[in-house]
């Protein structure tokens, strides 16, 4: 690789070189209007006398959190905002301002004041020292979760030794979304990611080629003062398909995998559905069969909607325009299951070869072709 000119060599004058910061802090926001300026300002204070900058990516908050950030920024240049439109997600957010940094040290907070940000300073001082990646850990002596009742802690001690499991790193709170490393801990990581969901810590040390050494600072999670939480209510979703994806993942997307899984319940439905009108009500198998699959269609088409794609879920009008979208594309994957197992079939007179073959050519078509049009992937 070529030298790169400093500024000095290019013969610039000295004034106006202007190093880039020494730590990004990547902050990921949606509908947080009423908390951005307050953690500027404490961001300003707790890292007094080091060469920080703010990295906001913002999801399209429809409460005017980017045009706030913009005012911040334009009075103060170590503000910066990304603004991502038709996106959502948390560790994807904080993925690309990740990669829209180039200092050495990198952190990600949250912007609802939950994390405490006194706690920067001493983070930082153990990344110069030696720690390649500092967690900052809501759990107390006690080992807990203040607020938290009994069911949602044993989910997140069932989570802890799980994901203990899957990353092979021994950490009290591998959910956190609270931490600071070094660039080179997500440069080797960075394309490894599987950036679902919200689970990035977890994401980076199961996509770390050697483990980081690793440092965990205690702190009291506090509760949230403005907004809404927008993950509690799926985290167990969404720590499912990382486990999944990270688990699986390189021979199979998480995704086809829940698709699969939810089509398995669908064929139930389907099967329950043609019992009831065809034995029951005494209906033609022929009309009993049609009913039953549309039936099918519309619960997968749902149950999809919700899990499989709950980052994106349609909602309203889009739910409608989704839902002819997969009905159709599933028509088409019948009609092409029914082909491929007819022509296997006339070939070879292996009828479980043949039917197994038509099933799964159908099923790779309903999932690629619904990712596409019904929830628009890439
Ligand atoms: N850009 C972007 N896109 N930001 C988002 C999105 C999104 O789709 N969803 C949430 N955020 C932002 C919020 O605005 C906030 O700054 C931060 O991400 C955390 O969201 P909360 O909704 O406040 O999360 P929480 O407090 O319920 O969850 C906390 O605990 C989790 C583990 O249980 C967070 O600390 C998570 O990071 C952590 O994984
Ligand atoms: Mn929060």
């Amino acid at each position: 690789m070529s030298h790169v000119l400093t500024a000095r060599e290019a013969g610039l004058p000295a004034a106006t070189v202007m190093p880039g910061p020494e730590l990004s802090v990547v902050i990921p926001t949606f509908n947080e209007r009423e908390n951005v300026e307050e953690l500027c300002r404490r961001l300003s204070m707790q890292l007094a006398g080091v060469e920080w900058e703010a990295v906001f990516v913002d999801d399209d908050s429809r409460d005017g959190t980017a045009e706030i950030l913009q005012g911040l920024a334009r009075d103060d240049r170590r503000v910066r905002v990304i603004r991502r439109i038709g996106r959502r997600g948390l560790a994807s957010a904080c993925i690309e301002g990740m990669l829209a940094s180039s200092a050495p040290y990198l952190a990600v907070m949250d912007a609802d004041l939950q994390h405490d940000e006194a706690l920067l300073p001493a983070m930082l001082a153990a990344l110069r020292e030696d720690a390649d990646l500092v967690i900052a850990s809501r759990y107390t002596a006690s080992g807990d979760v203040e607020g938290w009742d009994e069911r949602r802690r044993w989910l997140s001690r069932t989570a802890t030794r799980l994901s203990r499991i899957v990353t092979g790193v021994d950490i009290t709170d591998p959910m956190s979304g609270f931490f600071m490393m070094r660039r080179a801990v997500f440069d080797n990581a960075m394309r490894e990611l599987s950036g679902l969901g919200f689970k990035l810590l977890l994401d980076i040390l199961a996509s770390s080629p050697t483990a980081p050494r690793v440092r965990e600072l205690p702190y009291r999670f506090r509760p949230r003062a403005a907004g809404t939480s927008k993950l509690d209510s799926m985290a167990v979703q969404d720590f499912l398909l990382l486990l999944l994806d990270k688990g699986i993942g390189r021979q199979l997307p998480a995704r086809f995998v829940m698709f699969i899984i939810v089509g398995a319940f669908g064929t139930l439905v389907h099967l329950m559905i043609l019992w009831v009108l065809f034995r029951g009500l005494g209906l033609e198998f022929l009309a009993a069969q049609a009913t039953a699959t549309l039936a099918a269609m519309l619960f997968n088409y749902a149950v999809n909607n919700e899990l499989t794609y709950w980052d994106q879920r349609l909602r309203g009008r889009a739910w409608l325009r989704g839902c002819a979208s997969f009905v159709l594309a599933c028509s088409i994957g019948a009609v092409a299951n029914v082909g491929v197992a007819g022509a296997l079939f006339a070939g070879r007179n292996n009828w479980l070869i043949s039917a197994a073959s038509g099933v799964l050519v159908g099923t790779v078509w309903n999932y690629v072709a619904t990712a596409f049009y019904t929830w628009g992937r890439r």
